[in-house]
């Protein structure tokens, strides 16, 4: 009984810090930024988002307000960061249509930009005289949703106006497989590099009865001359096959 305890003891001594040790190298160290709400109310001016934002009243009404909850008391800039990701598509465009660049931003002024929302004090003390003078006059009164009609940041209603979203998703998603599996065989895009084993792409698609579908079943049987790959399933096919009829000129 005794020396069964001690084996125990024994087996904890040795366990215990073992697993310690083993948890200090797993856990990175988290880093959070010190959130500086006056710094973030410069920021908010010099960076721009002013020109499409307002607080206080003052600012443009490209987006939404950013006036603090009177209540607020808590900032959090992980999840202020994904508010602004959930903006990100339209931001990104107005800014580099209003710009001519997207705003970059660096994980401390992300964080201080938090601060400054979160802040009915700081926010309370922002007027005119805190844009600089490059930028008075300049904001966009037009709320996206107006400009949203002529919103097409890449072209791509005009170049693919018969498909739909979901359908630049497969294509995207078709244009990531075959270059993770089939450039070391194929020249995947319109003009790029690749193998020549097998046809480009392209030319696969430009063929006199070439179609989505025909592809797809083509692929979905193994051939004498190409690895079957096993590791993809009929819908990687379908996207495969979606992205090299996209080719099709
Ligand atoms: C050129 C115009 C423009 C600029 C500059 C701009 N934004 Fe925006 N922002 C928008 C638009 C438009 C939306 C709304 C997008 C939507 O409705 O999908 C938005 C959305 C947001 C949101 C999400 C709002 C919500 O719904 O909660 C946040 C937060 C935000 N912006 C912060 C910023 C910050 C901080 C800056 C400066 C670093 C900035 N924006 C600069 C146009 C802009
Ligand atoms: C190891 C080389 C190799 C790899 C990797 C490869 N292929 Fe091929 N592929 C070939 C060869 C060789 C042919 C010509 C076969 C034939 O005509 O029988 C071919 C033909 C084709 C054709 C034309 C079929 C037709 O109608 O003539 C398509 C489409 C195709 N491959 C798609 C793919 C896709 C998609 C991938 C990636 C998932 C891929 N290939 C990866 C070698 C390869």
């Amino acid at each position: 009984m005794r020396t069964m305890r001690i084996w125990i003891y024994l087996a904890v001594a040795v366990l215990i810090p073992s697993f310690a040790a083993a948890q200090e190298v797993a856990a990175p160290k988290l880093v959070v930024p010190i959130p500086d709400a006056e710094r973030g109310r410069f920021l908010f001016a010099s960076k721009g988002c002013v020109v499409c934002h307002a607080i206080n009243g003052v600012g443009g009404s490209a987006g939404p307000a950013l006036d603090a909850a009177a209540d607020s008391s808590t900032v959090d800039p992980v999840d202020f960061a994904a508010r602004m990701w959930r903006g990100a598509a339209a931001m990104a465009f107005l800014q580099s249509m209003e710009f001519g660049y997207q705003i970059a931003l660096t994980g401390n002024e992300i964080s201080d930009l938090a601060a400054f929302i979160a802040s009915p004090e700081r926010q309370s003390t922002f007027t005119e005289s805190d844009i600089p003078e490059v930028m008075r006059g300049w904001t966009i009164d037009e709320p996206f949703s107006a400009l949203e009609e002529e919103w097409d940041p890449w072209g791509i209603d005009s170049a693919l106006s018969d498909l739909d979203v979901g359908r630049i998703g497969n294509m995207t998603r078709g244009y990531m497989l075959a270059e993770r599996w089939c450039t070391t065989c194929h020249v995947v895009d319109a003009e790029g590099e690749g193998g020549d084993v097998g046809p480009a792409f392209a030319s696969v698609a430009a063929r006199e009865g070439s179609s989505e579908e025909a592809i797809r079943d083509w692929l979905s049987v193994p051939h004498p001359n190409m690895p079957e790959f096993l590791n993809l399933n009929d819908n990687d096919f379908s996207d495969l096959a979606a992205y090299i009829m996209s080719l099709k000129r």
